[in-house]
């Protein structure tokens, strides 16, 4: 037998091998036998070439050709197997995708379907200290098994890329740098403007070739991204296109981005003055979220994020909701920080932010997890994000997304005033609550012309259906597909009318 026949990356199993042959001989120094003692390979593979029923290539009869065959591995293989021939042994070995053939539509030749689920798997975690030295979770935390962390410690190349956002890096550059270091690794970080306006295929290829620069051990070393919505859609975009998917890590630094843009598989620029044109479903390793680096963010940005918030509770989370409106404005002075006798409370809040997050997330996970790449176009996260998209990209930079994604919401709840499913009371429960969280409820530029051609474009892109979840109570939602035109219009006014009797209510309040 040559050497050639050796399985190069079946180490594991090569060694496993190579042990028995040195009890066998008795021998005390494996290393030097190893090639020596390669006959014994064989029973490596203990699967006898086995003649497995192919699919038909020519086949007598039509429906010969219609079959379904699994996939089996034999000495690194693939084999077309017939489902009914594979072995109890050879179960371990088997993909979960599967090839059918029959015969093309027109008779004139074959057609093969694929099936091949994809699995992703991440984990969002909660921390508090993820830039203290001590706490290595930011570099071995996406490391699934005991055994990868020892061979990633074990790895004497030490180095990871940052990419992050400038405002970001020039507050945490120092920290993220000096974490790096006591850990023993190099860091390079490479800051960029993150702006909405600057969310493009330009700033998305600058960290490409930043990436390309690092050249990264694909597997060893997933790029850390670190900043808001905007820096982790371009980076997780970004590594996705480098090789083809370059693992990352998402590091939330905004509410809206800890809440919503972190959690879920999107990665995205803006293209063609379209929000998020050109993206992709590809999921981050790892997500990291810690609420401290909500202290430096502005109130404004906390109230933006509150809108994404707002959007989980009123779809399907009823105590949400009433955390919102009880602690609003109690969350954004306290920059949704632990309650802490410096914070001058009174106790009766009951660490209130931890809640919050949670529910957010864990309301978020529910309806993501399932759908993943969004194949269902029945979706309560789109609430808010039917009529925002065009609204945000005609007045940028003058809206915030969760701004945007307000003002959206706010028109559709009048909606659901209008078709009968909210009461007046719970109508004006909901736009006390969007004041309170210091959101706006309405923009003169929302208006029924915009409101048409962005329902128009739900249609194109929905399978020719509205499909806008709608609130029906407190916490609870629909998906509509039949909205009439008059219901629309007549809410456009109703909204315009109550919007104003809310500004005037603020103005009193202020004065
Ligand atoms: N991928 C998704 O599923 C998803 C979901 C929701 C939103 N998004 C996207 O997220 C984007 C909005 O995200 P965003 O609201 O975080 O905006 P952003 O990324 O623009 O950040 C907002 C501002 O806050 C600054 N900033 C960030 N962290 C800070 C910190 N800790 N301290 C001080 N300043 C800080 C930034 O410099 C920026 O000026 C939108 O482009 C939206 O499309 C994506
Ligand atoms: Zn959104």
């Amino acid at each position: 037998m040559s050497l050639f026949h050796i399985p190069l990356h079946s180490t594991v199993i090569a060694s496993m091998n190579h042990q028995d042959a040195c009890l066998e001989s008795g021998s005390s120094t494996p290393e030097a036998e190893l090639c020596v003692e390669f006959p014994i390979m064989e029973p490596l593979y203990p699967q006898k070439k086995k003649a497995y029923n192919k699919p038909p290539i020519y086949a007598e009869t039509m429906d010969q050709y219609e079959t379904s065959y699994k996939l089996v591995r034999v000495k690194d293989t693939w084999n077309c197997v017939h489902a009914d021939d594979v072995s109890v042994d050879e179960q371990n070995r088997v993909s979960e995708s599967l090839i059918s053939q029959r015969l093309a539509p027109d008779n004139n030749g074959l057609s093969w379907s694929i099936e091949a689920p994809i699995r992703f798997s991440y984990n969002i975690t909660e921390c508090t200290n993820l830039l203290d030295p001590s706490n290595d979770v930011l570099i071995y935390g996406h490391l699934t098994t005991p055994e990868e962390v020892a061979a990633a410690k074990a790895n004497p190349k030490k180095r990871r890329l940052v990419v992050m956002d400038e405002t970001v890096s020039d507050i945490y550059g120092d920290k993220v740098e000096q974490y790096f270091r006591l850990n023993g690794f190099e860091c390079t970080i490479f800051a960029l403007e993150t702006t909405e306006e600057t969310k493009n295929t330009e700033s998305m290829l600058k960290i490409a070739e930043a990436i390309n620069k690092f050249h990264p051990e694909r597997r060893s070393e997933p790029i850390i991204a670190i900043g808001g919505g905007v820096c982790l859609d371009m980076v997780g975009l970004a590594a996705t296109l480098f090789r083809r998917r370059t693992p990352y890590i998402r590091v939330p630094t905004t509410l809206l981005s800890l809440v919503d843009a972190s959690v879920g598989a999107k990665t995205g620029v803006n293209f063609c003055e379209c929000k998020n044109k050109l993206g992709a479903y590809v999921p981050p390793v790892a997500v990291y979220l810690d609420r401290s680096f909500l202290i430096t963010v502005s109130r404004r940005h906390l109230s933006n994020g509150m809108g994404e918030i707002l959007k989980m509770a009123l779809m399907k989370h009823r105590e949400l909701f009433e955390l919102l409106e009880t602690h609003g404005q109690y969350l954004l002075d306290t920059q949704f920080q632990d309650d802490s006798p410096s914070l001058s409370n009174d106790g009766s809040h009951n660490n209130v932010a931890v809640k919050v997050v949670r529910l957010a997330i864990q309301t978020m996970i529910e309806e993501l997890a399932p759908n993943l790449w969004e194949d269902d176009l029945d979706r309560l996260v789109d609430f808010g994000h039917l009529v925002s998209p065009a609204l945000e990209m005609k007045v940028l930079p003058a809206l915030y997304h969760g701004e945007a994604v307000n003002i959206d919401m706010a028109y559709m709840c009048v909606v659901a005033y209008e078709l009968g499913r909210l009461s007046l009371s719970q109508l004006k429960r909901i736009l006390s609550c969007m004041q309170a969280l210091e959101l706006p409820i309405y923009h003169p530029y929302c208006d029924s012309e915009l409101v048409k051609s962005a329902l128009q474009t739900r249609f194109k892109h929905s399978g020719g259906k509205m499909r806008a979840p709608i609130p029906v109570g407190l916490g609870e939602a629909e998906i509509f597909n039949d909205i009439p035109t008059e219901v629309l219009e007549r809410a456009e006014i109703t909204w315009r009318q109550l919007s104003a009797s809310y500004v005037q209510e603020k103005r009193k309040l202020s004065r």
